[in-house]
């Protein structure tokens, strides 16, 4: 037994040490330039594709199953070894599988909010404001590496943020993106759901699931969306254009707006206009837009777009208007001192002659 333990670690402990060693001679570089990036964010990305960069890691596996015999035994021995974090051969976190969610009330909270989540302009329309759902920014039931998983959020909260220049909880960060990413001001209540809301309650549980073995504290590889770092052209609304009729069109449309089925609603979200996420969404911000787009987008085509060609296409669909910040009380000029000083936005600029920020309604 206290040898599989051992194996078990070993072995994500070998895959951690391996990505060091890919990083410490690329690492040199990157401090050298002062790009205070992630290194094994950069790695994933400047390998071309995750395929390529995860090869490296290909051997990384360690079970649930592993995790569970190992937790049988700590439990039993105070001596044993602690049981790792169940990692795939992607090497990156393993969430559960689906088919685990347990028949007990403690698995019906699950199935409710990975309901909200995948269906949440129609499960909560009293707080959504836009066709969009939660899932249509954090991919694949928010499991998806580098698309801000809910594995890698739920062990980092309670957290300071300067954003909001306070302690947030994981529950005051799902209220923000109802906030903003849902823009529940054009909710029929105007508002996110409340504190203490049983909407907060079956996300949560869902995101307690699915973090089931990962260490609270840490930033796990893929957490959060990746950071680009600035091109030397730096970004560009025309060229961005470009980008976008050549690699968005297809399923987001040349309105932006996407595309709707009769029968099962939105298929492909709207990126801009009263259906989209806000100006206070961290969308909105060119630079969170760009590591998105690198790392999902095209969909299916993760990594496939130059790191130019993602920040051009980011300030193409951020130089549109979309609802106005929910923080907004005065003018945008005020609101853009107060809220997005020094921020990668359009808010509050001129883009071809127009000062964005105003706002449009349904
Ligand atoms: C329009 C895209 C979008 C939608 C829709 C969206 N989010 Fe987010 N979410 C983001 C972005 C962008 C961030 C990171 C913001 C930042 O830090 O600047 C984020 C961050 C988060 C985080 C913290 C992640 C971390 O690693 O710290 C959680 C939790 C979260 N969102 C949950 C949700 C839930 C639940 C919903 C649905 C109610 C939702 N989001 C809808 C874009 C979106
Ligand atoms: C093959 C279809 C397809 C293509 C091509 C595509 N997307 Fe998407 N995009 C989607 C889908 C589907 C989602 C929602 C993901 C989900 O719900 O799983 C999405 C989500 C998004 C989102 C976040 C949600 C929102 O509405 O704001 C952004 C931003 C985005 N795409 C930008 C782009 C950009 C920029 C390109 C071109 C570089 C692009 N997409 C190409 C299908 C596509």
């Amino acid at each position: 037994m206290k040898d599989t333990q051992h194996n078990g670690r070993s072995k994500s402990a070998m895959s951690g040490g391996r990505r060091l060693a890919w990083g410490a001679g690329i690492g040199v570089l990157l401090f050298a330039i002062g790009y205070g990036l992630n290194a094994k964010g950069w790695l994933s990305f400047s390998l071309g594709s995750p395929d390529e960069g995860t090869s490296q890691l290909g051997e990384a596996t360690y079970s649930r199953a592993a995790m569970e015999a190992d937790r049988k035994t700590q439990s039993k021995d105070k001596l044993a070894v602690t049981a790792g974090l169940p990692v795939g051969a992607d090497g990156y976190y393993l969430p559960p599988a689906e088919s685990s969610i347990p028949d007990t009330p403690y698995g019906e909270a699950v199935r409710r909010g990975r309901t909200i989540f995948m269906e949440t302009s129609t499960t909560v329309s009293d707080h959504v404001g836009n066709t969009l759902a939660c899932v249509n920014c954090h991919l694949d039931a928010g499991r998806r590496e580098h698309s801000a998983p809910m594995w890698g959020a739920y062990i980092r909260y309670p957290a300071y943020r300067s954003k909001t220049k306070a302690i947030s909880t994981l529950e005051d960060r799902i209220m923000g993106c109802f906030t903003y990413s849902m823009n529940a001001q054009a909710s029929p209540s105007g508002v996110a759901p409340p504190a203490g809301s049983d909407v907060y309650r079956d996300l949560m549980t869902y995101m307690y699931w699915m973090s089931d073995g990962a260490p609270t504290g840490q930033k796990l590889p893929g957490a959060g969306f990746p950071k680009l770092k600035k091109t030397e052209l730096g970004y560009d609304v025309a060229r961005g254009k470009e980008v976008y009729t050549n690699n968005c069109v297809l399923c987001h449309a040349v309105d932006g707006q996407g595309q709707k089925d009769a029968e099962s609603g939105v298929v492909f979200p709207p990126l801009w206009g009263a259906n989209s996420y806000n100006w206070g969404a961290g969308m909105a911000r060119i630079d969170t837009a760009a590591g998105f787009i690198k790392a999902n987008m095209p969909l299916g085509k993760p990594f496939s777009l130059s790191d130019q060609d993602a920040w051009d296409v980011a300030a193409y669909i951020n130089s549109h208007e979309r609802p106005k910040d929910a923080r907004q009380k005065g003018t945008v000029e005020q609101a853009r001192a107060e809220f997005h000083d020094g921020e990668e936005s359009y808010y509050g600029k001129e883009v071809n002659g127009v000062i964005l920020g105003g706002g449009v309604e349904k």
